[in-house]
């Protein structure tokens, strides 16, 4: 047993911890739900060639990262990267024609073989967010703001959101040529993985964080001069639209993501304090993805936030429990079926109710129910059964006497007073 172990990257969430997450997801869930976005689930196992056509064959996450198996059946699965190619065609094989604008959101797990380090896992947590059918700049904006909105409400500071446009496919061509010619001339000063991507995937060495690549590519062809006045005027759109909302944004021309679905508005929000994995979010439009899968024309625009570093961002006030309303201390054959009954009843009243199951002696229970923080606490033993009642006082050393009730078990309309009066039950 001793050699069971957790695979590398991947974690336990412990209850402690997890009051944390429950308390950021119910505050993003809040936020969604606002907004009018609707849930969508979808399996986390997927036919490996959903995420080859979908996410593209030369990006290091289908290339080098996918836990991809054969199952009994000899079928080529994988265990989903991440959400948006999975949403892109439950929707089409759901009839998207029916249903052609949809605002989506999805939670869930991950899966991608990368080098594990502070915020980054092999197995990890994303919020996703899809907008399908919508094609304005409106909606690049809406999309935006919505992701700025979960962080700010989370309490989240010194964020950077970060934009660029690609363009669309014909922009990107045009551009392509040009930067092939470049990128072959300039060859021998980038680093391999650069070189080694010059004939699979030359956008993506705009992304490369080698230094020295860094600086030669100063001087290399811009996507940004490669665009029709179409894109500009949109890209310009987003700009202004950005501005009025006092969004504040910087613009990054190398931002090309490591997802080939991307056309025209690329983002990504960072904050400084998650070191060097700094991306929270990261998103952008993807008009072409539905057709290429054999959908309609279908034009969207989505983000994606990375839960963990959402976790490590959020305030420490979110790692603290609700507090139980009440603790049942309960000992004796028929006092403790009782307190059983009781503890089913106070839940109705939608009160936090822990019933102790421990039997030991009321003292020890006292202390658990003290630890616990309670706000109030029932003692029910044999006497109190035998009279069919039990004793309810708030847990409050100062007020033990004022506070302290005997209610009999049918008499429900003095315990819903006393549960208005002191735990503010309605
Ligand atoms: P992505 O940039 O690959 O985009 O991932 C989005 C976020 O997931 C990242 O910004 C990061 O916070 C988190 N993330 C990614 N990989 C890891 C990892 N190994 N460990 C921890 N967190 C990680 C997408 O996945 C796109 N599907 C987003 C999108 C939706 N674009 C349009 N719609």
């Amino acid at each position: 047993m001793n050699n069971l172990k957790n695979l590398r990257g991947t974690v336990d969430l412990l209850p402690d911890q997890l009051i944390k997450w429950q308390n950021v997801e119910k505050i993003v869930l809040e936020q969604l739900s606002r907004s009018s976005i609707k849930e969508i689930r979808t399996p986390i196992l997927e036919m490996t060639e959903l995420f080859i056509r979908g996410i593209g064959e030369e990006t290091d996450v289908v290339s080098k990262e996918m836990y991809t198996f054969l199952d009994r059946g000899e079928r080529s699965c994988t265990l989903r990267p991440e959400g948006t190619a999975s949403v892109a065609r439950a929707l089409i094989q759901n009839g998207i024609s029916s249903n052609p604008h949809q605002k989506l959101w999805y939670m869930g797990p991950m899966f991608r073989y990368e080098r594990p380090q502070a915020g980054r896992q092999r197995q990890f947590h994303q919020l996703g967010v899809e907008f399908i059918g919508y094609q304005s700049v409106r909606s690049e904006v809406e999309i935006i703001a919505l992701a700025w909105d979960i962080l700010g409400k989370l309490g989240i500071k010194e964020l950077n959101l970060e934009i660029n446009t690609l363009g669309d496919l014909n922009d990107r061509l045009n551009f392509q040529k040009s930067f092939l010619k470049w990128l072959n001339i300039n060859k021998d000063s980038l680093d391999s993985d650069s070189q080694n991507r010059i004939n699979k995937n030359p956008l993506r060495i705009l992304d490369s964080k080698n230094i020295q690549t860094k600086k030669v590519l100063e001087n290399a062809p811009r996507l940004f001069n490669f665009l029709s006045d179409k894109s500009h005027k949109r890209y310009s759109d987003l700009k202004n639209q950005l501005e009025v909302l006092q969004i504040p944004y910087v613009e990054n021309f190398n931002l090309v993501r490591g997802l080939d679905y991307y056309t025209h508005t690329a983002f990504e929000i960072t904050c400084g304090a998650l070191g060097s994995q700094a991306t929270v979010c990261g998103g952008g439009r993807y008009d072409d993805l539905i057709k290429q899968m054999g959908g309609p024309n279908t034009p969207a625009i989505g983000f994606a936030i990375g839960l963990e570093r959402l976790i490590l961002l959020a305030g420490k006030e979110l790692e603290v429990p609700r507090n139980t309303d009440i603790y049942i201390i309960n000992q004796g054959l028929i006092a403790e079926s009782l307190a059983i009954d009781l503890a089913r009843k106070l839940r109705n009243y939608d009160l936090i109710v822990e019933l102790d199951l421990s039997g030991a002696s009321f003292s020890k229970q006292f202390k658990k129910a003290n630890k616990l923080r309670s706000k109030s606490i029932i003692i029910i033993g044999d006497d109190e059964a035998a009279k069919k009642e039990f004793t309810i006082r708030l847990f409050d050393k100062e007020s033990f006497d004022n506070k302290e009730e005997v209610i009999s078990l049918e008499n429900d309309i003095k315990l819903e007073k006393w549960l208005s009066i002191n735990l503010s039950f309605k």
